[in-house]
């Protein structure tokens, strides 16, 4: 096998995406020697530059998914492939990826400079070119006076930016990011954010960035798959995965959702006509390809999207839904007020409902005990399996 060049290029075929992954399958097995899947018949395809985050809750096979792809890992079936290329049996070193883990794996008895390099040594670069290519990482990191010290020196955000000079030295094709800002609290993680992104953006390097926290993947990505028990479950850009869920684990996984519950009664084009379950009919869009009628299904829709008003509602019109109920609890909460309001013919549970507080001086604009009709836009519900 033919190394690639020290610039970690696999070569001339840059028309095609960074990253894809075919039916990729990854079984281990358990204590008791039973076969785990840890990656389910995942296919992903990531384009040059594009920012993809794979989100999802603990052991849904995110990080296995990129030790597949950066070869730490072989997989138990489909394939990887870089820039156009299979890379099956091609060890890590020789693959144009680099990786940052979460724990930033910085070597402690070394200074950040000698980090930084460490990689251009093992690929013989000369200790000039090294050393220049190593200020010029950590100038990109908002770190260039920082070379002289080590890790034990460092504050968490610092180290996190040293593993990043260390990972971007190299200039890799892909950067794969494994909960790169996990350790950090909130506000260094929202700054680091900013920083990461604009960085991706300045170098154009496609960035696999993987992450429990929706935000985080809403705000930063191009593009996210939503991962759960191995698979992808809808890959899509923020707006997308958030506005049009195409199950009831993305509905629910990212953001807040009221579920309505109900039955299925009929489809018409891309609407369904659910009957929930306290009597009432609502439309709403067609979804998930495994709602079928006659069987139960939830109405997804947004705190957010639900309108309320005092009276008959006044509004609904063609496609809207309106229903009459109380409101049973109410919540300040700074820029918003969070309303939970009982639906008749909804259901039992309570819908909660966000309206954003316009003016200043907060009085609640309902109290407990007020009816209310709720409204909102068909298109702005899902009907989920
Ligand atoms: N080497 C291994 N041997 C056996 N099982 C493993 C191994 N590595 C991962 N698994 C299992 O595979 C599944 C996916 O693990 P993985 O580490 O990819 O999850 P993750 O999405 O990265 O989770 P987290 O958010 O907690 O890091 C889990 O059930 C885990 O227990
Ligand atoms: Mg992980």
């Amino acid at each position: 096998m033919k190394p690639v060049p020290s610039d970690g290029r696999l070569g001339a075929n840059v028309s095609t995406a960074a990253v894809e992954v075919r039916n990729l399958v990854k079984e281990f097995e358990d204590g008791a020697g039973r076969p785990v899947r840890a990656v389910d018949d995942v296919s992903l395809t990531i384009g040059e530059g594009e920012f993809f985050a794979m989100l999802g809750p603990s052991g849904c096979g995110k990080t296995t998914t990129l030790r597949l792809i950066a070869g730490f890992e072989d997989p138990t079936g489909g394939e990887v492939l870089l820039r156009g290329r299979p890379v099956h049996g091609v060890p890590p070193f020789h693959r144009p990826v680099n990786t940052v883990f979460q724990d930033y794996a910085l070597f402690p008895h070394m200074t950040v400079l000698q980090n930084v390099t460490f990689g251009l040594r093992m690929a013989r670069v000369a200790p000039a070119e090294a050393r220049r290519r190593a200020l010029e990482a950590l100038e990109m990191v908002h770190l260039p006076d920082a070379g002289d010290r080590r890790p034990g020196q460092l504050s968490g955000g610092m180290k996190q930016r040293v593993a990043l000079a260390r990972a971007l030295v190299n200039r890799p094709a892909v950067l794969l990011l494994d909960e790169p800002l996990g350790a950090l609290d909130l506000k260094l993680r929202k700054a680091m954010q900013d920083e990461l992104k604009q960085l991706q953006q300045r170098v154009g390097i496609t960035f696999v960035y993987v992450t429990h926290d929706q935000e985080e993947a809403l705000t930063m990505a191009d593009r996210i798959a939503v991962m759960s028990a191995g698979r992808a479950l809808q890959i899509g850009t923020p707006d997308a995965v958030y506005e049009r869920p195409s199950s009831r684990f993305v509905a629910d996984f990212i953001g807040e959702t009221n579920f309505l519950e109900g039955t299925l009664e009929a489809r018409h084009g891309d609407r369904g006509v659910v009957r929930l379950a306290g009597g009432a009919t609502v439309e709403a869009a067609l979804r998930d390809p495994g709602a079928l009628v006659g069987h139960p299904v939830a109405v997804a829709v947004r705190p957010e999207k639900i309108g309320l008003a005092v009276g008959d509602g006044g509004s609904a019109g063609g496609g809207t839904v309106a229903l009459a109920g109380e409101v049973v609890d109410v919540q300040y909460i700074g820029t918003d007020t969070r309303y939970r309001v009982q639906l008749r013919g909804a259901g039992a549970a309570p819908v909660v409902v966000r309206v954003q507080n316009r003016q200043a001086g907060y009085d609640a604009m309902w109290t407990r005990g007020t009816e209310v009709v709720a409204s909102w836009s068909g298109d702005h519900a899902s009907v989920l399996a």
